[in-house]
């Protein structure tokens, strides 16, 4: 069985924590892209050309304990932009989308550019206070010494630059169902999510 499901939205808006949990429940593998930027960016921090960077990209990459870091955030965004380095990821995000089994996919261009024939896709939002709260709490949890404020103007300032690049902005695909976590608990969040994938399940066993 081929069927993905993809999730997209801006930063921190529950796309990861509801993927996660769609995975699960489903036992789909999950996908998280975001890293697949972050480990590029991360090497551009450490000196690598980004085109470069995303071409030499290996399975340890992404497996590094530093990708969540508002400097690599922002150097993922930056890279993100590079139609050469997007291009460099494209088919591996393919392939993991249209594997046997299912797939579950969560990022930007998901339901628009990697998969537009996703059978289920979800763009998930919340108010940009409530999104760089949840961010906050991620951060400071780990010990980054950061404040509410320089969060929100982060979160801000990559959003910007996710939804204004030319190559595959960061927008909700024509089909998508729209998610809006602001005042949902992440319980109820997804059950959302989980029901709209198990109604599109039943429909293919008709
Ligand atoms: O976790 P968070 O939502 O903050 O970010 P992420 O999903 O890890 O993505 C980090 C950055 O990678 C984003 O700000 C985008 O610039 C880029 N990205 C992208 O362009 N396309 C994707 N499919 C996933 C991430």
């Amino acid at each position: 069985m081929i069927f993905t499901v993809a999730i997209d939205g801006p930063a921190a808006a529950g796309k990861g924590t509801i993927s996660k949990a769609v995975a699960t429940h489903f036992g789909f593998p999950h996908l998280d892209t975001g890293l697949l930027y972050r480990a590029t960016g991360r090497r551009v921090l450490a000196g690598e050309e980004p085109v470069a960077a995303a071409q030499g990209l290996r399975p340890e990459d992404l497996d590094r304990d530093d990708l969540r870091t508002a400097e690599v955030a922002q150097a993922a965004s930056r890279v993100a932009a590079v139609p050469e380095v997007r291009a460099a990821l494209i088919a591996f995000q393919r392939a993991f989308a249209r594997r046997e089994g299912g797939a579950v996919l969560d990022g930007r261009d998901i339901g628009t550019v990697i998969c537009p024939d996703a059978e289920v896709k979800l763009y998930v939002t919340a108010s940009d206070e409530v999104r760089a709260a949840r961010r906050y709490l991620e951060l400071s949890a780990k010990g980054a010494a950061t404040s509410p404020a320089e969060v929100l103007d982060d979160l801000r300032a990559r959003d910007a630059r996710d939804a204004g690049r030319d190559t595959a902005p960061m927008k909700p695909a024509p089909d998508a169902l729209l998610l809006d976590t602001t005042n949902l608990s992440i319980e109820a969040a997804v059950e959302e999510a989980v029901r709209a994938v198990k109604q599109k399940l039943e429909q293919g066993r008709r």
